[in-house]
């Protein structure tokens, strides 16, 4: 089993998508362990993107992470990271796969909706950086045996 962290980013919380892209999480069989509504700070939003830190792309980055709020959350499944990553589609939404969320709800780099962690090691750091532990929930879904065996 994974954990991943995953963020409606601001753009899908000002269009009204945090229930289509939770729905298709959710659809998937990923189960959610951890979820709130917050404001990303200036500070933590240097810490979360710290690796782009230089680039001709970062400065704007801070901006649009903090410029309304997100909706984090943490969800859980087998291969829960990478599932997720193609769930959300590339990077760019113009060069996203159909189906995927930034490409159907998409169409700017700089606007893409969603970040999902793209490691083990990153998302043990991502959500450490968002979470107390006494905030993510462990629970039986009665579903669970439907979606995995
Ligand atoms: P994320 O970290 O948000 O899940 O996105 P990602 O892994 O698909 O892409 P990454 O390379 O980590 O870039 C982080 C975010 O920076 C913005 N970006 N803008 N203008 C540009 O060329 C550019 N490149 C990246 C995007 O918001 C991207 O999700
Ligand atoms: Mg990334």
């Amino acid at each position: 089993m994974e954990r991943t962290l995953v963020i409606i980013k601001p753009d899908g919380v000002q269009r009204g998508l945090i229930g289509d892209i939770l729905s298709r999480l959710e659809r998937r069989g990923l189960k959610l362990v951890g979820m709130k509504l917050m404001a990303i700070s200036d500070e933590l939003a240097h810490r979360h993107y710290g690796v782009h830190e230089g680039k001709p792309f970062f400065d704007s980055l801070i901006r649009y992470i903090t410029s309304a709020p997100v909706v984090v959350m943490v969800w859980e499944g087998p291969e829960a990271i990478a599932l997720v990553r193609r769930t959300m589609g590339t990077t760019n939404p113009q060069e996203a796969a159909p189906g995927t969320i930034r490409a159907d709800l998409g169409v700017d780099i700089e606007r893409n909706l969603i970040h999902g962690s793209d490691g083990v090691e990153t998302a043990q750091k991502e959500i450490s950086l968002f979470f107390a532990p006494e905030e993510l929930v462990d629970w039986e879904r009665s579903t669970d045996r439907w979606i995995t065996r």
